[in-house]
């Protein structure tokens, strides 16, 4: 199935590179189309119209604001997967009338076939199993999808700032920068294998490390206190709440 990318930003090239085929791509002028094209095959092609007819699949990687521009743009599209974020099925469908369309949260794990994508609107083999290849697929009522951006589509975002925070900590302890960085990305990807290995059963896995009164429980009191359930909670109503752009 010949996939077009309108727009390839940061999004297009994780799911471009994760498909690992080559495929269409257009672009606000950047330049960023013929450097995707170059890096995972295919080509940038010169219009939006172009890669509506072209393309067997219309992926659309493009801001939402762009929803109706764009439409005009691609026109007659037969199968629509959209990106975008907070735009319903019901818009999608009023914007290419006619098409098949699926909505989906894809996160840029996706360029190393490590992501999560949620998907909701129509159950079509072909997209699923290409967006599978990208990773785990999690198929959601429509209601939950602004939800579920809140947990996996920014995932990578919040891994990096923990990450980030982490290892000024083992700096700050004196382990040399370096190092902390092997540590912390061995310690995350590590029990994030033993998690899963579990079934998630987090209080289990924090048990096994936790001796009453030991280090691990002063460390963990330290994290409670400092709101670490109440900044994921609030993270989340932020973003998942009313939009203010
Ligand atoms: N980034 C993420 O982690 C993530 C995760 C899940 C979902 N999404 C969704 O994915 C979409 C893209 O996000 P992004 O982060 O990849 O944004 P981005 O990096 O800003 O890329 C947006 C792309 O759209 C292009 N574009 C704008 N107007 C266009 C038009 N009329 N025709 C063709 N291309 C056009 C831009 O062109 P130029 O290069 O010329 O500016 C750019 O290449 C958004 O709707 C977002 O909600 C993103």
């Amino acid at each position: 199935m010949l996939v077009g990318f309108v727009g390839s930003g940061n999004m297009a090239r994780a799911l471009a590179l994760g498909f690992g085929e080559p495929a269409l791509f257009t672009d606000h002028g950047s330049g960023r189309a013929a450097s995707l094209a170059e890096l995972v095959g295919g080509e940038a092609v010169a219009s939006n119209r172009e890669l509506g007819e072209r393309a067997e699949l219309v992926v659309l990687a493009h801001k939402p604001a762009q929803l109706e521009a764009v439409a005009r743009e691609v026109g007659a599209a037969p199968v629509v997967l959209s990106l975008l974020g907070r735009v319903t099925v019901e818009q999608l469908a009023a914007a290419y009338p006619g098409a098949q369309i699926v909505r989906a949260m894809p996160n840029t794990a996706s360029a190393i076939r490590a992501g999560v994508t949620c998907v909701c609107g129509a159950e079509l083999a072909e997209v699923e199993a290409l967006l599978e290849r990208v990773g785990t697929v999690v198929r959601l009522e429509e209601r939950l999808m602004d939800a579920a951006t809140a947990v996996s589509g920014v995932a990578p975002a919040y891994l990096a700032l923990v990450a980030e925070a982490w290892i000024d900590a083992a700096v700050g302890q004196g382990i040399p920068a370096a190092q902390a960085a092997v540590l912390v990305g061995g310690a995350l990807a590590g029990s994030a294998a033993l998690l899963q290995a579990r079934d998630m059963d987090t209080l289990a896995v924090r048990r096994e490390v936790t001796s009453p009164g030991g280090m691990t429980a002063r460390g963990l009191r330290v994290l409670e206190h400092a709101g670490l359930r109440s900044a994921f909670a609030d993270a989340a109503a932020a973003v998942a709440g009313p939009s203010t752009t």
